[in-house]
This record gives structure tokens, sequence and C-alpha cells, in this order.
């Protein structure tokens, strides 16, 4: 399958979700398009991961459709959506701990054919080099054969985005990949999704760095309480004096 044909890979219809009385995505509807950084943008407890959670399967809307390249995804199991070519990261990363680095990139990617099957080993030692040439981008090379749960933590970020590059989805939803990076991590961050955006991935990225959003971003979606109070380029939505109040209002209370 392919995007429609005004561009749009993913569509989201009316989505809402309730947990109980509590109204946490609210008839939100949001295309994104091929080969565009959406940066999703809003206080915590906006709902943003509950967004990235309703499309990639792992929660279902209360109403509302999710459309994949024209196709409903709506109600179908999250590796399933995950096979479509959407894959995520998660705000607690979700590592194998007791993995070793390479293992953990190893196990996101879908076997050619097993190691007793013909072919097997010729394929297995493919993914190997893959996953060093991955390792090498994100600096994770010398650590190979280290146990993630012994990384640092830059390191266990960079590893959650060396899973996400081994996938070959067409979409990445990152949560909060950035967060907690020193500067030169999150230059070396910007350069790889960058990297990536120009070999054609389409990324939606939950932000809070400033310098990152304004660094990365084609469209800005602001959410606040579920709604989504804006959509539009980087500068109209960061000027708006009353997102930035509800924005900067929540980050210094
Ligand atoms: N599984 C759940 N059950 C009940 N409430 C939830 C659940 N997941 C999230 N929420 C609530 O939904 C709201 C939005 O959460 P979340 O999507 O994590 O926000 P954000 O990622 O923007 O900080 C919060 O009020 C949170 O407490
Ligand atoms: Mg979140």
């Amino acid at each position: 399958m392919s995007p429609t044909n005004d561009n749009v890979l993913l569509s989201v219809r009316n989505l809402r979700k309730n947990f109980g009385g509590l109204k946490v995505t609210q008839d939100v509807t949001l295309d994104m398009r091929a080969g565009i950084v959406t940066t999703l943008v809003g206080p915590n407890g906006a709902g943003k991961t509950t967004l990235f959670n309703l499309i990639t399967g792992h929660l279902h809307p209360s109403s509302g459709d999710i459309l994949w390249m024209g196709e409903s995804i709506v109600g179908m199991p999250h590796w399933k959506i995950a096979r479509k070519g959407i894959s995520r990261t998660f705000q607690d990363l979700r590592l194998f701990d007791q993995m070793t680095v390479e293992e953990n990139v190893l196990t996101v990617m879908e076997p050619g054919s097993w190691l007793w099957q013909p072919g097997g080993k010729a394929k297995m030692a493919q993914r190997r080099e893959r996953v060093h040439e991955i390792l090498v981008r994100t600096r994770l090379v010398d650590k190979a054969d280290v146990r993630a749960i012994d990384l640092a933590y830059a390191e266990r970020k960079f590893l959650s985005l060396a899973r996400i590059m081994a996938t070959d989805s067409q979409m990445w939803l990152l949560d909060e990949p950035a967060s907690g990076l020193d500067r030169r991590s999150y230059d070396h961050f910007l350069g790889l999704l960058r990297d990536e955006v120009e070999k054609g991935v389409t990324v939606c990225i939950i932000e809070h760095n400033l310098d990152i959003v304004v660094g990365i971003s084609d469209r800005i979606a602001f959410l606040d309480q579920g709604r989504l109070l804006a959509d539009g380029d980087p500068q109209s939505v960061l000027k708006d004096p009353h997102l930035a109040a509800i924005y900067f209002g929540e980050q210094s209370a």
C-alpha cells in the first residue's frame, strides 16, 4: 500500500478516549503527511502519550477512527500495527534490561529465515552487519556486548533509537526521546533524526525542549487536556500567546 493521494500516511479522525469519566482524548483530528516531522507539544497530562498508545493499538479508542494509508487500523493488535510500518519508542524506554545492546537491536528485526533454514546463516550475518552499522551511528558500538541495564542514561535513550532504526518502519512515533540528554547528545540525536527523515521516515515526536522542537519540526500540534488547540507551522504555533501561557504556565507550576 502507499500514501493516499494527498500524501497522508496516518489520519486520526475525531478520536476520543475516556478512562471512566476522564476524557483524555477529546475529538482529535490530525493528518500526518509522508516526510513531514510533526511535533506534539503540550503540558504534562495533555494526552500526548495516550494519542501514541491509541495509534499503535496499545489502547483502543472510545470512538473515532485511525487510518493508515486509508485503511482503518482501529481494533488491530499492536503487533499487527507495528508490522504495517508504524513503530514507536516509549517514554520509559522498555528495553530488555538483561540482554546486551546488540541483542536488544536484533530482537526487533524480522528474521528473513531462521538459522536452520537454507540461507539462514547468511541472513543472520546480514542482520548482524546491519545492527553493527546502526550501533556505529548511535555511538553504541563499543557497548555491543554490554547489558542494557548497565548503560548510562543517554546510552539507554540511544539504544531505544537504535531499536526503532532497525525496524525499517515508515512511521516513527517517538515519546520524549531527547528528554534529559545533555547538549552534545541531543545534537547527535538531532543529526541522526534528520538523516532518517531525509531517507524517508515520517516522524511524530513528543518533545518539550524548544531548541529541539524548533530544530526539527515542520509542523507543531499542540494538545491540552486532550484537545488539539493548534496545528500549524512552528513559528505561528510557538508565537501564539494563549498557547505559551498554557505551556509555560504549566512548566513553571
Ligand atoms: N491507563 C490509564 N488509566 C487512567 N488514566 C490514564 C491512563 N493513561 C493515562 N491516563 C491519564 O490520561 C491523562 C493523559 O496522560 P498522558 O497521555 O500520559 O499525558 P502526556 O503524555 O501528555 O503527559 C492523564 O491525566 C493521565 O493520568
Ligand atoms: Mg507522556
